[in-house]
């Protein structure tokens, strides 16, 4: 439980509500429910399913938000889709590019192509094999930086984006792509789930967590929100702590590349309200989520979606009423699966 939950008028308060008042009246509420409609119909309104041995390991109700069923394998599609509606005729001839551990380039990459707008992606060195492979066959223009983590990959992409005179496409730090990332799955699951009252999240950038804090909260303010980072990576109780989104982090050793990192300026000021609990998850604890998901559900998910599952398995979550794990995608290649396994 956060220490800090801000009730009462404090001075943060004071800049959050300005914030608050700028994204309302963009505003936050309208782009959620824009993103919804729009996103009708072009992608996967995705499962939610109860979890009998998380139900029965918390005694309480456990649903799993199946987003690694999604389009492309993850619910980066959404936001991609969206963001790139919002381009006008000259900007989507221009092309656009997209920097990422792999996720949200595969759902810039398929929107693109669908939209027939070119685009370049900029990845990590270290880049999942599986994720490369699949940029490489929707056709975008891949580039590998020389670095292991995305903060630095980020800003040596900025260099290259300029002189191919592109925009990057932001991953999690705007309102439209917390709107359609993590907005849109909320109305999904509250639609589907309305007695739910705990929701259990991983947390990277900011952009899933921001966009479905916003909408449940202002659903029900006694919601219990729960994000999950990598205990190597703690970049959202760091920020806590200092009062300001820290936007960089050295980069660590992981398998879960999508939730490692530096956390977005406008994701912070919408959550850091709106979280009520972290739990800090080890790559071991992450890799044993993973593979208790295949042996128990029979699904695939990827380490940066697991950590949510891990934070319940490893008791770094309380739920206390009916609960739902937003799984949030599945591209982990077959040679990472297969050394996971073998491991076990
Ligand atoms: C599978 C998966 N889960 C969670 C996240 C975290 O999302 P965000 O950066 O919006 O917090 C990512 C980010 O890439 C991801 O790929």
């Amino acid at each position: 439980m956060l220490g800090h939950k801000v009730n009462g008028l404090g001075p943060s308060q004071i800049c959050i509500e300005k914030y608050d008042r700028l994204i309302q009246n963009g505003g936050m509420k309208q782009l959620i429910e824009q993103a919804t409609q729009y996103l009708k119909g072009k992608i996967r309104n995705t499962p939610i399913e109860l979890s009998p041995t998380l139900s029965k390991l918390l005694g309480q109700p456990i649903y799993l938000k199946l987003e690694c069923l999604q389009t492309t394998g993850s619910f980066k599609l959404r936001g991609a889709i969206f963001y790139l509606s919002t381009l006008n005729p000259e900007e989507k001839n221009r092309g656009v590019a997209a920097v990422s551990a792999g996720n949200h380039g595969l759902g810039i990459a398929y929107a693109a192509r669908k939209q027939r707008i070119p685009c370049t992606i900029f990845v990590p060195k270290n880049v999942d094999q599986s994720k490369y492979d699949q940029l490489i066959e929707l056709g975008a223009h891949v580039q590998k930086s020389a670095f292991a983590g995305y903060d630095d990959t980020l800003e040596w992409s900025k260099g290259e984006a300029r002189k191919l005179q592109i925009p990057i496409i932001p991953a999690y730090d705007d309102e439209k792509i917390m709107a359609a990332n993590g907005g849109t799955i909320a109305v999904e699951v509250l639609t589907e789930v309305p007695e739910a009252t705990h929701f259990i999240l991983p947390m990277g950038g900011g952009g899933l967590s921001g966009g479905f804090a916003y909408h449940v909260k202002s659903k029900n303010p006694d919601a219990y929100m729960t994000v999950c980072q990598l205990a190597a990576s703690p970049v959202f109780q760091s920020s806590l702590e200092q009062g300001k989104a820290i936007t960089h982090m050295p980069a660590v050793d992981t398998l879960a590349g999508g939730i490692e990192g530096g956390l977005g300026e406008k994701c912070f000021e919408v959550l850091k309200t709106r979280v009520d609990g972290i739990a800090h998850l080890s790559e071991d604890e992450i890799k044993e989520a993973l593979c208790w998901t295949l042996r128990h559900h029979r699904y695939l998910i990827e380490p940066s979606s697991a950590i949510a599952i891990a934070a319940c398995l490893f008791g770094h979550a309380h739920p206390k009423g009916p609960t739902v794990i937003v799984v949030s995608g599945r591209n982990v290649s077959y040679s990472t699966l297969r050394d996971l396994i073998i491991h076990k």
